[in-house]
């Protein structure tokens, strides 16, 4: 039983095909973020074209690596919403048209459901066996569009504790690397610029760095005492915008008074880096605070982190620390938590995720009914449930 996994909610063109039995059996993903760096960012009308130009040769060329074809896909496991409905459009008429064509039924997820079960793909071929997590479980979901904490019931039945009142975690980390003039994927670059802070790097490095004056910033933790499970990122935003301005705007006193050298870059750069650090540490600590205060008020003692933002590696570090710190207050020394991590490549957007969402749909017995085209741009994760 083979099921094909479309994923085109936003700039990625992404296909998956998943075996029931053995697993993810090879997945294939084409990121536009090149492609539309040239227009300064995401155009929908631009992302939407660029699907319908992909998908056919993505999925041939998927079939040829795996030797499988057409007609040994028996489900297809689209995303539906939440996205940019252009984008949304071109898979879920492609998901249609081939189930119609092949007779086959067809299924449409929430964008999120498939972030939320990405901790369940078993990859076929691959030594390493994964630990899924059992319902119910708390998941942090933390992507571009989207943070929120998620009590998971069961398969299908999710409530949502809290969520950000204003920017997602990612759309911070993005808005804030690019004033910094951080080149996509900027969520990655910005923490990929946070290693090189003088916080990160040795003791000696660092004091030399101090004694040059190499200033370091900090950054408020919103909403972080008061007592719910939101989350709110545009005051730091903010924050972190109004220093870059600061730096930007000493950088042209001083390359208007003295000649630009080689030290003064490397100077600006360990800066930038300081900031970057501090931004992200800021969002990063934010977010587990909030997953901490949840695992206290739920008492739940499963953690899934899942979206884009979940790649994170000082987030990854910081939640094993949690982990650990919860760990100490257990009498019998038997885990207080445990915490369930995507592999990378499954954090950010995928059809992988897709279509192990669509496999368990499929065990649940769901599919369309009809070949109606319906794409959500916004969709209550809460609804799925039935
Ligand atoms: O889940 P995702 O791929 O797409 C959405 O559904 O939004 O998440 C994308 C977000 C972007 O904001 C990106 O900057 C962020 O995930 N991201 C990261 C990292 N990799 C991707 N943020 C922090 N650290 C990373 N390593
Ligand atoms: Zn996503």
């Amino acid at each position: 039983m083979i099921i094909l996994g479309i994923e085109t909610s936003c700039d990625e063109t992404a296909l998956a095909l998943y075996d029931l039995e053995r697993g993810l059996l090879g997945h294939i993903l084409h990121s536009q973020i090149n492609q539309l760096s040239k227009y300064g960012g995401i155009i929908p009308e631009v992302a939407a074209r660029y699907h319908v130009q992909y998908l056919t040769p993505l999925l041939t060329n998927l079939l040829h690596k795996l030797n499988l074809h057409l007609k040994d896909i028996n489900f297809i496991a689209y995303t539906k919403g939440p996205g940019l409905v252009g984008s949304l459009l071109t898979g879920i008429s492609f998901a249609k048209s081939l189930g119609f064509a092949l007779k086959i039924p067809t299924l449409g997820i929430h964008h999120l459901e498939g972030h939320l079960l990405a901790c369940f793909i078993k990859e076929h071929n691959t030594n390493t066996s994964i630990i899924a997590p059992k319902f119910p479980f708390l998941a942090l979901l933390a992507s571009g569009g989207h943070t929120m904490l998620i009590q998971a019931n069961s398969l299908g039945n999710y409530k949502i504790l809290g969520e950000t009142l204003d920017d997602a975690a990612g759309e911070a980390l993005d808005k804030t690397a690019k004033l910094l003039k951080l080149s996509p994927p900027n969520g990655k670059s910005l923490s990929i610029l946070a290693e090189q802070a003088s916080e990160k790097n040795s003791s000696i490095l660092a004091k030399s760095e101090q004694a040059s004056g190499v200033p370091k910033f900090t950054f408020p933790r919103p909403l972080a005492n008061q007592n719910n499970l939101n989350f709110s990122f545009s005051g730091l935003k903010t924050a972190a915008m109004l220093q870059i301005k600061k730096l930007d705007n000493n950088n042209h006193a001083t390359t208007n008074t003295n000649t630009c050298n080689d030290n003064y870059d490397v100077y600006n750069q360990k800066m930038k880096a300081n900031l970057a650090y501090a931004f992200q540490q800021a969002v990063m600590d934010s977010l587990v605070t909030k997953c901490k205060q949840a695992l206290i008020t739920t008492k739940l003692n499963r953690l899934v982190i899942a979206g884009g933002v979940s790649a994170n590696k000082y987030l990854r570090e910081q939640l094993l620390l949690l982990e650990k710190e919860l760990l100490l207050k257990e009498q019998f020394n038997k885990p207080a938590i445990e915490i369930f991590f995507p592999k990378l490549e499954f954090c950010t957007d995928n059809a992988a995720m897709i279509a192990i969402a669509g496999a368990m749909r499929f065990i649940q017995g769901l599919s369309d009914q009809n070949l109606y085209i319906e794409a959500l741009a916004r969709w209550d994760l809460e609804s799925i449930a039935f």
